[in-house]
């Protein structure tokens, strides 16, 4: 659950050596602290794997942005080598001024607007994934104007139904995403793509979901995914190149929960590659992929200060500590969310009293704003306590919001011994800047 450079000395939580205590002096609580060296060790091992697993089949790993993204990470990105996915004109933006090179970008949505595919295509992204219908010709006709011929990748739908949580499962057949295989719609949109000259097909691609285990469900969509690119080559003589099997690598939030790693899941994508590739007399494709949470996920804490603590009878002679800490569903929203269930630890000191049942809370408005609802934490835990919750380092600050006006957290990257900003605390001014004064 701690990324590789958290260790506890003392009783207290270190980050690339500096002591809990001293990160929430300087920066301040709640803070998401990053470790950029796991981050650049995950980036590096996806990309590796890759390349040792499919070798000159090897395609790209494309980064979720939607994860996690800043400035500074897209220069991270930017400089390990490997592409990005993004889903808006705003992740776009920040891809870039990373400096992300636009031939490492892929534009993902269900919804791009027009505004987001003629940037997308004027600066050349590599490729354009293919959602509805109606996009085709909105792509189409942005690479007209500008005389470009655009990539792009068609988004199918497996009909896979991959053991997560219902909000973020993706290839079921009733979903917003994507073309239906089943249903014909996917071969409805590639025959509609090839009427345009400006759109070159590269590949077809699925995302089945988030926070999967095993590669059961990849194996099950590499299948489908395959067929289809056999019954293409089979009507237009040649074979699309690229399969991109997307993200969604489990990773554990709890010590109980194993983060799935690039060797666990790329022999057994493999296999049913190479299977495929027989069953359907294909050319073994470019494999590409798209972690996110996997990558980003195991990387950081959230460092949280207590300030009240509360006994509360719950009946039958059991009491409930409610224990609130500075932040909440602003900051991790999961729990309440996808009921997602996290650890916690009093980070700046061990204690010897005995565990008590308790409960997490946030500091919003509101009854479902608890971070663990179930947790054991030591009696004497009291106002001034800080707390770590490991592995938010996905869909935590992304999803952030400013619930109650509540300032959203800074990330702090430390790195070899030094801790630096890299999304500055948002403050009382932010927080007014938008609203008018009449
Ligand atoms: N590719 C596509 C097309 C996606 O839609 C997603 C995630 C990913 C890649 C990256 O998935 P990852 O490797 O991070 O699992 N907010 C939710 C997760 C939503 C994911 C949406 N799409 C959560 O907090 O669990």
């Amino acid at each position: 659950m701690w990324s590789d450079n958290v260790s506890f000395v003392n009783g207290e939580l270190h980050l690339s050596g500096i002591p809990a205590s001293a990160l929430a002096r300087e920066f301040g609580t709640p803070t998401f602290f990053l470790d950029e060296v796991a981050f650049r060790v995950r980036a590096q091992a996806w990309r590796d794997g890759l390349h040792s697993e499919f070798g000159d089949h090897a395609g790209t790993i494309y980064y979720a942005a939607k994860s996690f993204i800043s400035t500074a990470v897209a220069k991270w990105i930017q400089d390990i080598g490997i592409g990005i996915d993004v889903c808006t004109g705003g992740e776009l933006a920040v891809a870039l001024s990373g400096g992300i090179a636009p031939n490492k970008i892929e534009l993902h949505g269900n919804n791009k607007s027009v505004a987001e595919i003629n940037r997308a295509v004027s600066i050349g992204v590599k490729a354009i994934v293919i959602d509805s219908l109606i996009e085709i010709e909105r792509i189409a006709a942005a690479a007209k104007k500008l005389g470009v011929r655009q990539g792009v990748m068609v988004r199918l739908i497996p009909g896979v139904q991959a053991d997560t949580h219902e909000k973020i499962s993706t290839a079921h057949e009733d979903v917003k995403f994507g073309f239906s295989i089943a249903s014909g719609a996917a071969w409805e949109a590639v025959l509609a793509i090839r009427n345009y000259p400006e759109l070159e097909l590269r590949g077809v691609h699925c995302h089945i979901g988030s926070q999967i285990f095993g590669a059961d469900a990849h194996e099950l969509a590499t299948n489908r995914l395959m067929a289809f690119m056999a019954r293409y080559r089979d009507e237009f003589s040649e074979q699309l190149p690229e399969l991109n099997l997307g993200g969604g690598f489990g990773i554990a939030y709890l010590s109980q929960e194993k983060t799935v790693e690039p060797q666990d899941v790329l022999p057994t994508i493999h296999r049913a590659i190479t299977k495929a590739c027989t069953d359907y007399s294909l050319d073994f494709p470019q494999i590409s992929l798209e972690p996110g949470r996997n990558i980003v996920g195991p990387t950081t804490f959230t460092l949280y200060e207590v300030g009240t603590v509360k006994n509360v009878d719950i009946g039958n002679g059991n009491i409930r500590k409610y224990v609130s800490i500075d932040g909440g569903m602003s900051d991790n929203i999961r729990p309440t969310l996808y009921d997602a269930e996290y650890s916690a630890v009093i980070a700046q000191r061990t204690s010897s009293a005995p565990l008590v049942n308790s409960r997490l809370v946030g500091k919003h408005c509101e009854t479902g704003d608890i971070v663990i609802n179930d947790i054991a934490l030591p009696s004497d835990i009291a106002p001034g306590d800080l707390i770590a919750t490991p592995a938010t380092g996905a869909y935590g600050r992304s999803m952030a919001s400013n619930y109650n006006h509540v300032p959203r957290p800074p990330v702090v990257a430390v790195k070899d011994g030094k801790a630096r900003v890299i999304v500055r605390r948002e403050n009382e001014e932010d927080l007014l800047a938008l609203d008018v004064k009449e």
